[in-house]
C-alpha cells in the first residue's frame, strides 16, 4: 500500500455513518447518507454489489427481500429491475420513494462534501467487480492520491489484494470479526496491502489497537449501535468509529 498521510491526529477520531446514519434514515439510501453528511460524520460506509446487466447498486444484503418491497438476489435482477424498487418504507412512511442508489450517482453526489468507504460486499458473487470499482474511481480521477477521502474494503481480502495492485495509492481496509486474523503474523500479511484492519469492536483490545499501529496500518472498528460501545472504542483510541448513530461518537469527540 502507498501510506499517505498517516502521521494521523491520535486525539481525532473519524466517526464513519454505517451505510449512512442507518439509525435515522434507510440505510443505503441518500436519505441516509444526506443525514450523515448532516450530522457531520467524516465518512459514509456503503455496500457495493453488481445488477445482473453490470450496474453498480448499493445495497447491503445479497437478496433485495429485507429492505425492499421486492424477492431475488441482487447479481439475478437487472437494474431497471432494482431501480423501481422502494428502498425506504420499510423504514418509515416518511422515506417511500427512496431508491437503491447506484456507485457512481454517490461518487458524483458526495465527493469532496464527506468522505467515502466504500465495502465490497460479498465480490466473490460478482467476478470482476474490482475492475469496475477502479473504472469509475479512474473516470474520477479519485485513484490519484488526493485529499478527497476515499476507502476500500472488504471481508474477502484476495479481493483486496487485487483492489490494492489496480489502485495502489487508494487506502485499502480489511474486515473481519475473528480473532484468528489478529495474530502478528496475520497483521503483517495485511499490511502488506492494507491500511486499515477493521474489525468488529467485540475482538478489540488496546493491545490490538497498539499491535495494528505498529505494523504501520489505521484501525476502524463496527458497528456501533449504542453509547456504551462508542464510548469503549473511544478508550480503546481507535482511529475509525463506525456507527449507525454518527452523534454517539460526535458528542464525545
Ligand atoms: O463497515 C463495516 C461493516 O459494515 C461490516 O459489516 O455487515 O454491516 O457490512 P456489514
Ligand atoms: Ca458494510
Amino acid at each position: 500500500p502507498f501510506h499517505q498521510a498517516f502521521a494521523s491526529d491520535s486525539s481525532q477520531v473519524d466517526t464513519i455513518a454505517h451505510r449512512g446514519a442507518s439509525g435515522y434514515a434507510p440505510e443505503n439510501t441518500i436519505a441516509a447518507f444526506d443525514k450523515a453528511v448532516q450530522m457531520k460524520a467524516d465518512y459514509i460506509e456503503i455496500d457495493v454489489q453488481r445488477s445482473k446487466d453490470g450496474k453498480l447498486v448499493v445495497i447491503h444484503d445479497t437478496t433485495v427481500d429485507r429492505t425492499t418491497e421486492g424477492t431475488g438476489y441482487v447479481k439475478d435482477l437487472t437494474f431497471d429491475q432494482l431501480r423501481s424498487l422502494d428502498a425506504g418504507s420499510w423504514k418509515g412512511e416518511q422515506f417511500v420513494g427512496e431508491k437503491i442508489p447506484t456507485f457512481d450517482e454517490i461518487l458524483d453526489r458526495y465527493r469532496g462534501k464527506i468522505g467515502i468507504l466504500i465495502e465490497l460486499k460479498s465480490p466473490e458473487l460478482y467476478p470482476g467487480i474490482e475492475e469496475s470499482v477502479a473504472k469509475e474511481l479512474k473516470e474520477r480521477y479519485l485513484h490519484l492520491p488526493q485529499d478527497e477521502k476515499i476507502i476500500i474494503q472488504s471481508f474477502n481480502f484476495e479481493s483486496m489484494k487485487k483492489m490494492d495492485a489496480l489502485l495502489p495509492y487508494v487506502p485499502i481496509g480489511v474486515l473481519t470479526s475473528s480473532s484468528t486474523d489478529t495474530t502478528e503474523q496475520a497483521l503483517k500479511e495485511f499490511s502488506a496491502y492494507a491500511d486499515y484492519f477493521n474489525p468488529s469492536y467485540g475482538i478489540v483490545t488496546k493491545d490490538l489497537v497498539n499491535q495494528v499501529h505498529s505494523q504501520g496500518m489505521k484501525i476502524s472498528s463496527w458497528t456501533v449501535r449504542s453509547q456504551e460501545a462508542a464510548d469503549f472504542l473511544l478508550s480503546m483510541d481507535v482511529d475509525g468509529i463506525i456507527t449507525d448513530y454518527p452523534d454517539y461518537v460526535n458528542q464525545r469527540n
